[in-house]
């Protein structure tokens, strides 16, 4: 199989890991050579396009698609009378790879807005939008569903296990200060730039895919399962994916539709979303709402932390995101009681959607830090650090390594914490009340079980090929410099694969998994390699190692023993016989074996999250926002963002910062734009494209700025990185809000914040 593999082209040298490699996919993607998945045009190729119910829900009263037979170029309409029947698939969250079980053009109800409720399949891309556009679907029994988080509390249930320590009733008792607030925040939709797209090509039993993933693994045995073939006849590729953020995570239905058509018609089939499909495609950020109580005693150390988050999902699977179980880790509560409930709502299920459980959870639990140190009269950087945990307080195991307070002082100094003003209104700058906020940011550590494949031949050049992604973060390049850091290789010597399900099961990427699953198993692979080339020494005619050698390593062109004893590999490999060595690196989730890989291989997420040995490992950092309020109009300005991260090895700094800046300004829209709103009377989404959803732009970033302590966290992998990709959006908008209370005097508790949120006196 012919993998796209790709060399820096850089020509200052690079080795290792903490060095500002270029991306080494750079060239080819600002020359247009790199192919996303819906630039690829299969011979004999034919389009299709969805056409969506309108509606909240109904049943379909019947489908008119005569006209649209007729239009020149369509060959074929399906509906649910006559498309291929499939069998529900496991969730991601029931240890699938599904983003619902729920299939499309199965029957005639209509369980969701944008549900799709016909595939027109033409042989040009205007016939078939024409067609979609064009074919006329009656509806009966039409109503609105719920869409709001509180439009059906009846269908509200507990939802797994709470977090009980301690007592929480005597804790928020005997507090000197105590807090009780409700946080909301909005629905959201991930707006990737690349839209979802799937190109189906069958070869007899064979099927390649071109299709932006997140976990090519899990695509591949999905559609096996669900198409009914072996998971050997299925081939998805996808070596760049212009964004994602965990709506490309998971198998969607139109995917394995189209696959399913593509099938029946014989020809190659290419989808791909309308700017509008992407809201109903795949998954999105339920909304979410946080009773959250706090209490503290007279020196500000917390007693007591309650909280209780309502999310929704869909009526067909129960998927929640687990906001309330992020809140307990973040400080030293003595008395903790976490609980989440699931409100069933008239939606394709909800999922993943960047930093799904923090970054709601942290807005609504650091606005309540907020308030609780005003209410205590310390300020709000001295109350978290006075509050800083030693062990994770509801597992009660410690922190591999956990640099928050360092990240607060810090940030406080950069920032220039100490001009906070006092009191709100206290300072003007043209016409706007100016203030201050922060927030903590933390993001566990997760990891993938992973499988790469590693070579090095006679003349020193190294392959590393896995099936891992990048979603347009760098990952092509941190790849090869793992690599390179593992056997001490410059990275202009590595050739890079990744991005094809037929590579070896590579780590997912989600939960800022790849960098820390594959430190793991590339280091795996290369100590594997060194004690194979170590084996195949002692058919030397001078063999270099005794039996005192031991704790070998590939340093370049040499390998080493930990005695200073060394011989070069293109020797040994001349001994051997051999003009390269091949060796695959396999790491399960910490503290699994071989089941757990297996379990992966056979499409499963099964990920490890947060504890590792003993440990609880995440990233932490801190949020430190500057705001703007107009005194007459009342509109925000963001004028500056500070975030400091500790996140162990930062494998590459010039693509971790882009990473954490695009993260902040993600953060920025989150706070002060984003929202998908719900007309209730139809029980339908709203804004459903770019120009009503609105999301930060040029215009709204004036000046943000991230900075990395140092940190290597050996309990998270051998070359100590943790995971920096959801990190950054985490906080931000509670520091926001944190800094318009310090500016306005106005507390707001829900999400986006806006001008008619800060009218009451104006
Ligand atoms: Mo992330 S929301 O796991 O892509």
């Amino acid at each position: 199989m012919n993998h796209l593999s790709i060399t820096t082209t850089q020509k200052e040298t690079v080795q290792g890991l903490g060095k500002p490699a270029r991306r080494i996919d750079g060239i080819a993607k600002v020359t247009g050579r790199a192919r996303y998945a819906a630039d690829h045009i299969p011979p004999n190729m034919v389009h299709g396009v969805y056409a969506i119910a309108p509606i909240g829900l109904g049943t379909i009263a019947g489908i008119d698609s005569d006209a649209v037979r007729k239009i020149p170029g369509v060959l074929k309409v399906f509906t649910h009378e006559n498309a291929p029947k499939l069998e529900p698939p496991k969730t991601f969250s029931a240890g699938g790879n599904a983003q619902q079980s729920q299939m499309i053009l199965q029957d005639a109800e209509v369980r969701y807005h944008g549900q799709p409720v016909a595939l027109v399949i033409a042989a040009t891309l205007e016939a078939a939008m024409q067609g979609a556009r064009e074919i006329k679907v009656r509806y009966e029994k039409q109503r609105a569903g719920a869409l709001q988080l509180d439009a059906d509390k009846a269908n509200c249930e507990e939802h797994g296990e709470p977090v009980d320590v301690g007592d929480v009733a005597a804790g928020l008792e005997s507090a000197a200060h105590r807090i009780d607030a409700t946080y909301f925040s909005p629905t959201q939709h991930h707006n990737p730039m690349e839209p979802f797209t799937t190109t189906a090509a069958w070869d007899g039993p064979r099927l390649t895919v071109y299709q932006p993933s997140q976990f090519l693994v899990g695509m591949r045995n999905g559609l096996a399962d669900v198409l009914k073939t072996d998971v050997r006849n299925i081939h998805v590729i996808s070596p760049f994916v212009g964004g994602a953020f965990g709506s490309k995570a998971c198998m969607t239905p139109q995917m394995v539709m189209t696959c399913a058509v593509a099938r029946e018609l014989g020809r190659p089939l290419k989808v791909v979303a309308t700017r509008e499909q992407c809201f109903t495609v795949s998954s999105f950020r339920s909304p979410a709402r946080m009773e959250i109580s706090l209490g503290c005693d007279s020196d500000g150390m917390l007693t007591a932390l309650r909280a209780q988050v309502d999310e929704i999902t869909s009526r067909f699977d129960d998927v929640s995101m687990e906001i309330a179980a992020s809140m307990p880790r973040m400080y030293a509560w003595p008395n903790i009681e976490a609980r989440s409930r699931l409100c069933k709502a008239d939606c394709q299920t909800p999922g993943f959607m960047r930093a799904p459980a923090e970054t709601p959870g942290m807005f609504g639990l650091e606005c309540a830090m907020d308030e609780l140190a005003e209410k205590a009269g310390i300020d709000p950087v001295e109350f978290r650090i006075r509050n800083d945990a030693k062990r994770d307080p509801a597992l009660d195991i410690p922190f591999s390594s956990r640099l928050l307070v360092e990240c607060l002082k810090r940030g406080a100094e950069k920032f220039g914490w100490a001009e906070r003003p006092e009191k709100a209104r206290s300072r003007e700058v043209d016409g706007a009340w100016v203030g201050y906020g922060v927030a903590s940011a933390v993001y566990p550590t997760i990891v993938s079980p992973c499988s790469v494949d590693l070579e090095y031949d006679f003349e020193g050049n190294v392959k590393v090929a896995t099936a891992a992604h990048d979603l347009g973060t760098g990952q092509w390049t941190v790849v090869g410099q793992v690599a390179s850091e593992c056997l001490g290789v410059p990275l202009q010597k590595v050739a890079v694969s990744i991005g094809d399900s037929d590579l070896p099961p590579g780590a997912l990427a989600g939960g800022s998994a790849t960098t820390a699953s594959l430190c793991r198993s590339i280091h795996e692979a290369a100590e594997r390699m060194a004690r194979q080339l170590a084996d195949w020494s002692a058919r030397m005619d001078e063999p270099p190692f005794g039996d005192a050698d031991d704790g070998f390593q590939i340093r370049g062109a040499k390998l080493v023993s930990k005695s200073g004893n060394e011989a070069p590999i293109k020797d040994i490999l001349d001994a051997a016989g051999e003009t390269a060595i091949g060796v695959r690196g396999s790491t399960p989730a910490p503290g699994k074996g071989g089941k757990n890989l297996r379990a992966f291989a056979r499409g499963a997420p099964a990920l490890g999250a947060y504890q590792i040995d003993g440990h609880a490992v995440a990233s932490w950092g801190a949020q430190f926002v500057e705001v703007r309020v107009d005194k007459h109009t009342r509109t925000i300005r963001v004028p500056r963002m500070l975030g400091v991260f500790a996140a162990g090895t930062i494998a590459n700094p010039l693509t971790a910062r882009s990473q954490m800046l695009g993260g902040m300004l993600w953060g920025l829209g989150s706070g002060l734009l984003e929202q998908t709103r719900v007309d209730e009377t139809r029980g339908i989404w709203v804004n459903k494209d770019l120009a009503e959803y609105l999301v930060a732009c040029h215009a709204d970033s004036i000046e943000i700025d991230s900075e990395f302590l140092d940190e290597n966290d050996q309990v998270a992998n051998p070359l100590g990185a943790k995971g920096i990709g959801e990190l950054g959006i985490v906080g931000v908008s509670a520091a926001i809000a944190n800094a318009v209370s310090n500016a306005t005097g106005i507390r707001v508790r829900e999400l986006p914040l806006r001008l008619e949120n800060l009218l009451e006196d104006a």
